[in-house]
């Protein structure tokens, strides 16, 4: 099932090599990798596989999508992206919001996702409502990523990954603490301190440790755990997956 991305202009596509310049050095001054990866990932996984309704097409722009109460906080991150933004107006929001977050994995020391622009802007936010609750279990985990977004267990695995990166903030999700001693490098390290259980100062919530005891999920944090490659590749491959739902399809 391969993908026909659309053809862009070349002023488009050198308008994104200049922009992903911008992106490094704001995400390097500001060490914002963490919101912005948030902000990517929030953008992309409100997708809905059925209704084919929401995903990465720029309606996190939107005030009505950044007032839904799991996107506390992504505010900020419009509001540092926006002064780049204004030099790229060729750009979608959808691309830049998705650029966004392939680079703030760069950066940080994560693999490189491929990333293919041509995202078309929608004028409609998602219903509220379609990001995964982190006070629940591997149910609710796959009935988000799997039903509604059309993503599989590994996905699951290897995008939770993403909270090698980055911290809770008690006044945006009610929980405090980063999941990791290294909240702005990018490596295994979510599922070793997974594995290795509580420890002062810092968080697991209840979404993470449901990969603890779920017999599919359990074996792949393992396996992240031990072998970093397979962790990046596989997350390459999932946030890929991620950043393009509902994009590009036959
Ligand atoms: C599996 C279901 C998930 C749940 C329930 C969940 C929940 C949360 C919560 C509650 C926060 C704290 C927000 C705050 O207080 O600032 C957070 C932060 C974060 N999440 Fe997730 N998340 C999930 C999946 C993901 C995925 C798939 C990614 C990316 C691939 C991701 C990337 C991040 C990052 C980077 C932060 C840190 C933001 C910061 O430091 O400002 N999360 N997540």
């Amino acid at each position: 099932m391969g993908k026909s991305y659309p053809t862009v202009s070349e002023d488009y596509q050198k308008a994104v090599v200049k922009c992903k310049r911008q992106l490094r050095a704001l995400i390097a001054y500001k060490n914002c990798a963490p919101l912005m990866l948030r902000l990517a990932w929030h953008s992309a996984g409100t997708f809905d596989v059925c209704s084919k309704t929401g995903g990465p097409f720029g309606t996190m722009r939107l005030k009505a999508e950044q007032a839904h109460s799991a996107n506390n906080g992504i505010d900020i991150a419009i509001g540092l992206l926006e002064p780049i933004k204004e030099l790229f107006p060729i750009l979608s929001y959808a691309d830049f919001y998705q650029l966004a977050g392939v680079v703030a994995v760069e950066v940080t020391g994560g693999p490189e996702v491929p990333f293919h622009p041509g995202r078309q802007d929608k004028n409609e936010p998602p219903v509220e409502g379609r990001l995964p609750d982190a006070t629940k279990g591997s149910d609710h985990l796959r009935d988000v990523f799997i039903k509604q977004m059309g993503l599989s267990d590994k996905d699951i695995v290897a995008l939770s990954g993403g909270h090698t990166l980055g911290r809770c903030h008690k006044e945006r999700s009610g929980f405090e603490g980063p999941w990791t001693s290294n909240p702005l490098i990018f490596d295994n390290s979510y599922f070793k301190e997974l594995l290795s259980g509580e420890k002062e100062g810092l968080l697991q919530l209840p979404s993470d440790k449901a990969l603890l005891s779920d017999s599919i999920f359990h074996p792949l944090v393992e396996k992240y755990a031990a072998d970093e490659d397979a962790f990046f590749a596989d997350y390459a491959e999932a946030h890929l997956k991620l950043s393009e739902l509902g994009f590009a399809d036959a």
